[in-house]
């Protein structure tokens, strides 16, 4: 086989390994967004998927799955903990939101994180068909474009950054920051949730390397300094397979499940639910202080409002999200010990996560979905509660620095979440909504959501990537 046509780049696999009680590797498809996105044109299109397995040290050959070809990229204990751990989650991860937390620099996570880039670029280089297609994925890669074009300058190269782009003057902190630059102009077409990001992009990339753009156009100089290849920037907005999440909470299992969540909750007259990977960015305090303060206020009971907070865990070695998950769980005590009683707390924290069933049945008990992020590349859950709301019931309150915001308005109801006050009447709005504003609002967002779905966004990428032409063989 001479290789394939299209190649997916991401960090992680989109399957779990697990090792059986012989020492026997066993895979299962892990539920990921990213997957379902692209397992329709992977399988259509003769697809490789490079990715780590998420575990230290566990090497294993390419093989077939779903349709397309698996090629694990192995990491060592150390490679995880300074690549992924490190650069990834703790310097460019709170970096590119808004330094919600402080990121860390430090060379040696650097280092590893060039090296690991550089593992992935390899192993795309070897899979990809000439003149073919390699699609590379979010801020832990983000030195593969480059990379890949040095070694296959015949590929088409297209990255697309799932998480928000900062402007220059915060990404200007990033002492690797003009190698980072590099790396993504490797790519002919970079993407982004937002118009904003793409903007910071194009911003940064002009002040630190001088060359000239035109509107979302970067134009790099050849060898001779003349005027070289062209990458191109754009938004487009991931999705979700929301036909799929519609279905799903239509089933009469689905249903049952949903009432009977809201029975063993004590069938409050108002259900409110956050869901979030258990992370800084999401502004699970800022949401938790407005509902007890609302409690506080007496503007809100236990007995007719109840919270239920999913918080899933995530990069629970690294060490924002440990002082995260003390800070939630003494908030959550502190309220519970306040207003709880006997057989009735006012929030249910649940640190688990769920399969998709349980959460479209979450999602349609829920009078109101509170997402009130920091700052959030999309917002994917905010979609979710959307398609899963067939009954045309149910309010969003959606935080405004969230690529979903920019995309869903009008429909969703608008919060600062600094601003607690504003918060606060905004979360009583949504509670007392009546049915005819619900429907109104929910209508117009569900027309959105069912429209533009992740198989019309993968499409839409891949579309504009493979109109550009195919280059001659000529390293810039
Ligand atoms: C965000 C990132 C993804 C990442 C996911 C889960 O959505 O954009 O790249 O995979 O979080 O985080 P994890 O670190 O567990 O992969």
């Amino acid at each position: 086989k001479d290789g394939y046509d299209l190649v997916v780049v991401a960090n992680r696999l989109p399957v779990d390994f697990s090792v059986g009680p012989e020492g026997d590797l066993t895979w299962q498809r892990s539920p990921g967004g990213l997957v379902t996105a692209l397992e329709p044109v992977m399988q259509g299109a003769d697809g490789a998927w490079v990715g780590w397995s998420g575990a230290p040290d566990l090497a294993h050959e390419p093989f077939t799955a779903d349709g397309m070809l698996l090629v694990p990229v192995t990491l060592s204990a150390q490679e995880i903990a300074r690549y992924y751990e490190g650069f990834s989650n703790a310097t460019l991860w709170p970096l590119y939101h808004d330094v919600i937390a402080p990121p860390a620099y430090h060379r040696q996570w650097w280092d590893a994180y060039r090296r690991v880039n550089q593992r992935f670029a390899d192993a795309a280089a070897e899979q990809a068909a000439e003149g073919g297609v390699v699609w590379v994925h979010d801020y832990q890669l983000q030195l593969v474009p480059r990379m890949l074009r040095d070694l296959r300058p015949d590929l088409r190269i297209g990255f697309f950054d799932h998480i928000p782009f900062p402007p220059v003057e915060l990404f200007a902190q990033l002492p690797w920051r003009r190698q980072i630059i590099d790396g993504l102009l490797g790519a002919d077409l970079v993407g982004f949730q937002r118009t904003g990001d793409a903007a910071n992009f194009v911003r940064s990339a002009r002040r630190l390397t001088g060359y000239t753009t035109r509107g979302p156009v970067i134009t790099i100089p050849d060898a001779d300094g003349r005027p070289g290849r062209h990458v191109r920037a754009s938004s487009f907005p991931i999705s979700i397979d929301s036909h799929r999440f519609d279905t799903l909470a239509r089933t009469p299992e689905v249903q049952a499940r949903a009432k009977e969540i809201k029975a063993d909750l004590g069938n409050p007259d108002t259900l409110m639910l956050g869901v979030d990977r258990l992370d800084y960015t999401k502004g699970i305090r800022h949401r938790i202080k407005a509902y007890g303060e609302l409690l506080d206020d007496g503007r809100l009971d236990v007995e007719h409002a109840t919270l239920v907070q999913v918080a899933s865990p995530s990069r629970e070695n690294v060490g924002a999200y440990q002082e995260l998950r003390e800070h939630v769980e003494v908030l959550v005590g502190r309220i519970n010990g306040e207003y709880g009683e006997l057989g009735h707390s006012a929030i249910h924290y649940l640190h688990h996560s769920y399969p998709p069933e349980e959460m479209a049945a979450l999602y349609l008990a829920a009078d109101v979905l509170l997402v009130t992020s920091l700052r959030d590349g999309m917002n994917l859950v905010a979609k979710e509660y959307i398609a899963a709301r067939s009954d045309d019931r149910g309010a969003l309150v959606l935080s405004e620095f969230t690529g979903a915001a920019d995309e869903l308005s009008p429909g969703p109801l608008l919060v600062n979440p600094h601003d607690i006050d504003g918060m606060k009447d905004i979360i009583v709005a949504a509670a007392t909504m009546d049915p005819r504003e619900q429907r109104r609002r929910m209508r117009r967002l569900r027309r959105k959501v069912l429209a533009d779905d992740v198989a019309k966004w993968s499409e839409t990428f891949l579309g504009v990537l493979t109109a550009v032409p195919p280059r001659p063989l000529t390293v810039d």
